[in-house]
């Protein structure tokens, strides 16, 4: 097959309606500096101690035996015992130079041993609203190297995020914008190197929240194909397929889904070559449903409007894209995303409609609101022929029933392969994105026989995240393949140490991570 890359600009298309790019997220994001212990600032002065109650030599040098004394005594007042995630704040008295001491509890060894930086910048950043924050990184029997103070930073500028540029009254909340906070640390210069390399993450993480967030008015297939082809600016390839391109292409699985809107479809592949020429690719390839009504089969009511999320998939792999091309990842990684709005009207696809995937296989179609895998079937497949990839990992928000199983804590990991299994496994361990292996095999793909094509695109409620993902396994080859449902996790989500809710950005760091760790020249 010939691909013929079609660069489209769509007529009508209004990318400065669509405000998620970083100058935006920067322009609202509080600043971050590295300096010697030893400099004390007015506002707020962040120290932490165990369950001893004692606070750092970096502390005690810099406000001496009083400021010891004022933390024990305020302790025992507030019943303050350090535990872990625990905090205190004390107006200090006017002979000290801070206007306000945060006593933040690490807890006893063990706690302390399990720290985590990341979640620790997040708690850092809730606790202050000041201005100017001063936070001391000699934590009580706690080494603090470089690379944990820019995860600690890292994880406080995600703490940080918002998404209120659709509120035009500016109320309470705002008092947290702006400031600064300044990181006291052993090396600063070692740190801000450190922290450089988070940036990207951090602006990856808050690509994919944002276009989440959006509502699905102002982000449809058309503007965020636009978003993704703004990664150029960065040195990466972006190619957009735009309708006429994919009907050539012979993706009618997600043309079928993209039929019923007036908004037509897309698919944005974004090429970042920071590896050797001649090393065949990895693959990351995402769901991305600017709207998902249920098509003919449409969904209730209640809770609709949460379907604006369910492209979180395809923004993971443009924030993904967005960091690894940031820190110029030694890699060669492809990004493909398929982008449709799944609509009921007079010309949407119907249940008992037959497709013709671009692999040529056939799909009954059964109900409409099981059309992700539609999407992904044709990317897979057109991913798969094109790139010869090292391997393919998909991201979806694909179905109800992973949220049955695994809540919000977990996304589900459905593989063909034991090692890159084992390799996401580790990742999601050590970023806090956890992913849990589930079923796949022989019974499921059996439940997906039709009667009248090759395969159908539901098979009831039964082992319903199992199902999606035998559909999507008929759609790759051998290839080592990856599937994340992330329906409990990058949506919908609850506030956490790093994040606020809702939107939660999940996969970015998880897939950093993974190259990180292993893809890297
Ligand atoms: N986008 C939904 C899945 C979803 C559910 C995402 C809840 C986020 C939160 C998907 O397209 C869908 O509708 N799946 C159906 C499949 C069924 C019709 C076989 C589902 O899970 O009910
Ligand atoms: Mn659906
Ligand atoms: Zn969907």
């Amino acid at each position: 097959m010939l691909y013929v890359p079609i660069v489209s600009v769509a007529a009508g298309l209004k990318t400065g309606d669509v405000h998620q790019n970083n100058e935006d997220f920067m322009a609202d994001s509080f600043t971050i500096d590295f300096q010697a212990h030893g400099k004390v600032e007015t506002g707020d002065l962040v120290v932490f101690v165990g369950d001893d109650l004692k606070p750092s030599g970096a502390v005690a040098a810099q406000l001496g035996p009083k400021a010891v004394d004022l933390i024990a005594k305020a302790a025992a007042a507030e019943t303050f015992k350090g535990k872990a995630k625990s905090s205190m704040s004390i107006v200090v008295p006017a002979d000290l130079p801070v206007d306000r001491l945060v006593v933040i509890g690490l807890g006893g060894e063990k706690d302390r041993a399990g720290l985590d930086f990341v979640q620790l910048g997040g708690l850092i950043a809730g606790k202050v609203n000041g201005k100017l924050a001063t936070v001391v990184l000699d934590l009580p029997g706690i080494e603090v190297s470089p690379e944990a103070v820019a995860d600690i930073a890292l994880g406080a500028q995600l703490r940080r995020y918002s998404f209120d540029r659709y509120k035009t009254k500016k109320d309470d909340g705002d008092a947290k914008k702006g400031g600064s906070l300044v990181l006291s640390v052993a090396d600063p210069a070692a740190a801000k190197k450190a922290y450089k390399s988070r940036e990207g993450i951090e602006q990856g993480v808050a690509i994919a929240r944002d276009l989440v967030n959006e509502p699905p008015n102002v982000l449809g297939p058309q503007e965020f194909a636009a978003r993704a082809q703004e990664l150029s600016k960065l040195g990466v390839e972006v190619e957009i397929l735009d309708d006429k391109a994919m009907k050539k292409l012979g993706m009618n699985a997600l043309l079928g889904v993209a039929q019923g809107s007036v908004r037509g479809g897309r698919v944005a592949i974004m090429r970042w070559n920071g590896g050797k020429a001649d090393d065949s690719p990895i693959a990351f390839i995402g769901k991305g449903v600017v709207f998902d009504s249920g098509g003919i089969s449409i969904k209730p009511g209640a809770g609709m409007e949460d379907m604006k999320g369910d492209m979180a998939g395809a923004a993971c792999v443009v924030g993904l894209m967005h960091a690894l091309a940031s820190r110029k990842a030694k890699a060669n990684v492809v990004g493909a995303i398929g982008l449709v709005e799944n609509m009921p009207d007079g010309n949407a696809q119907r249940p008992g409609d037959i497709v013709t995937t671009m692999s040529g296989q056939t799909i009954e179609i059964i109900n409409t609101d099981a059309e992700g895998r539609l999407v992904l079937a044709d990317v897979l497949w057109y991913v798969q022929d094109r790139f010869k990839p090292k391997f393919m990992i998909d991201l979806a928000t694909l179905t109800g029933a992973i949220l049955v199983a695994l809540a919000q804590e977990y996304a589900g990991l459905f593989s063909n392969n034991d090692e890159l299994s084992e390799r996401l496994t580790a990742a999601g361990k050590a970023t806090g994105e956890r992913v849990w292996r589930m079923p796949l095999g022989p019974e499921f793909d059996k439940m997906i026989e039709s009667k009248f094509a090759d395969m159908k695109n539901s098979a009831g409620r039964f082992g319903g995240s199992s199902t999606a993902a035998a559909l999507l396994q008929r759609f790759v080859n051998d290839v080592p393949w990856a599937h994340l449902d992330i329906a409990g996790t990058a949506m919908g989500s609850p506030a956490t140490e790093i994040n606020k809710g809702w939107s939660s950005g999940w996969g970015v760091r998880l897939l950093d991570r993974l190259v990180r760790d292993h893809y890297e020249a």
